[in-house]
């Protein structure tokens, strides 16, 4: 064994065999041991193999970043994706979740799902023997939050008492960082226009894993939001699956643009983040997604070396 490849930590081999649904699912421990596994993959100081290991990627929804990732971080691991939609598969001709998942549990040793109602996430999860990883329902999107934090921690060199605000609708990447935030000691302050909060489901049960007792912080104003922020946060005001409802946030959503007034109330070394896809000139101006502000583009990448750790762990380490 070489000084690259070791057995993992205590943390990260429990996690083999399990689910990744919700934020919720994770302990502190867990988590920091995810994020320092992470950091050593970008920084080629850790390897492991996952030998022929096969991720099978079924996806209801568009994707670039989340796809990408998962197909080269499995490749990264010596190991493979399948590519599958409903399209593809007779899944678009009406075969059960429940019997897909018990097939393609014979075939693959994990499932990435990405699909509309989180209900149809967790019937997979209920019939498939093999780790079932949430790539994004409507309810939440916990991969995405694993790199929002690695790149928050990057750039402050901790995580425990910064103040993250997340400005527009209260969405499934809103609803993880809230999650994954309070889990870390994050202050999380979510300002969203007058019923577009996150459901009051998802921030009862921040609340209960606030360990930390960071605080959770719920506006109708930005400006007030912002104020002395460590990280700005935004993303699209419609959703996939709302694109008929587009023109109508458009109108709801006003004032709650990420621009140089908005950013202006926050700290002087303020960071600026986007899941993306982006609507530039819609929830953040031109001017702000090319500031030195911005660390969107590290925060995509590192989708790549959480979901690399994500992986290695449910899956099993060397
Ligand atoms: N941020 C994100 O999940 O992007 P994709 O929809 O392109 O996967
Ligand atoms: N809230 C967005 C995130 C896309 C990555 C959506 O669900 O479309």
């Amino acid at each position: 064994m070489d000084k690259f490849s070791k057995p993992l930590s205590k943390d990260l081999a429990n996690l083999r065999g399990k689910n990744f649904i919700s934020c919720a699912d994770l302990s502190f421990d867990e988590i920091t041991s995810l994020l320092e596994l992470s950091s050593q993959f970008k920084n080629n100081l850790r390897r492991i193999d996952l030998g022929n290991r096969v991720l099978g990627l079924i996806f209801s929804k568009a994707s670039t970043r989340t796809r990408v990732s998962f197909q080269v971080a499995m490749a990264r691991l010596g190991a493979q994706t399948i590519d599958l939609s409903t399209q593809t598969t007779q899944l678009g001709r009406g075969e059960p979740i429940k019997d897909t998942a018990r097939v393609l549990s014979r075939y693959c040793d994990a499932l990435a799902i990405r699909t509309f109602g989180n209900e149809e996430l967790l019937e997979y999860a209920k019939w498939s023997s093999v780790p079932v990883i949430n790539a994004l329902t409507d309810l939440e999107h916990p991969c995405q939050a694993l790199a929002d934090f690695l790149t928050i921690q990057e750039e402050f060199g901790k995580l425990e008492g910064l103040t993250l605000s997340y400005v527009g609708d209260g969405n499934n990447v809103a609803n993880s960082l809230l999650l994954l935030g309070v889990s870390l000691g994050v202050n999380i302050r979510l300002a969203c226009p007058k019923d577009f909060e996150p459901p009051a489901s998802i921030v009862e049960k921040a609340k209960t894993i606030n360990h930390s007792k960071s605080s959770i912080q719920i506006f109708n104003n930005p400006y007030e939001a912002v104020l002395g922020s460590n990280v700005i946060y935004t993303d699209v005001w419609a959703s996939m699956g709302q694109e008929q409802e587009q023109l109508q946030r458009k109108e709801a959503f006003k004032g709650f643009t990420i621009d140089k007034d908005l950013i202006d109330q926050a700290v002087p070394e303020v960071i600026v983040l986007h899941c993306l896809p982006a609507h530039r000139g819609e929830e953040i101006s031109d001017q702000v997604f090319e500031s030195k502000f911005s660390r969107i583009f590290d925060q995509a990448e590192n989708r790549l070396h959480t979901q690399q750790a994500l992986l290695a762990a449910l899956l099993g380490g060397l």
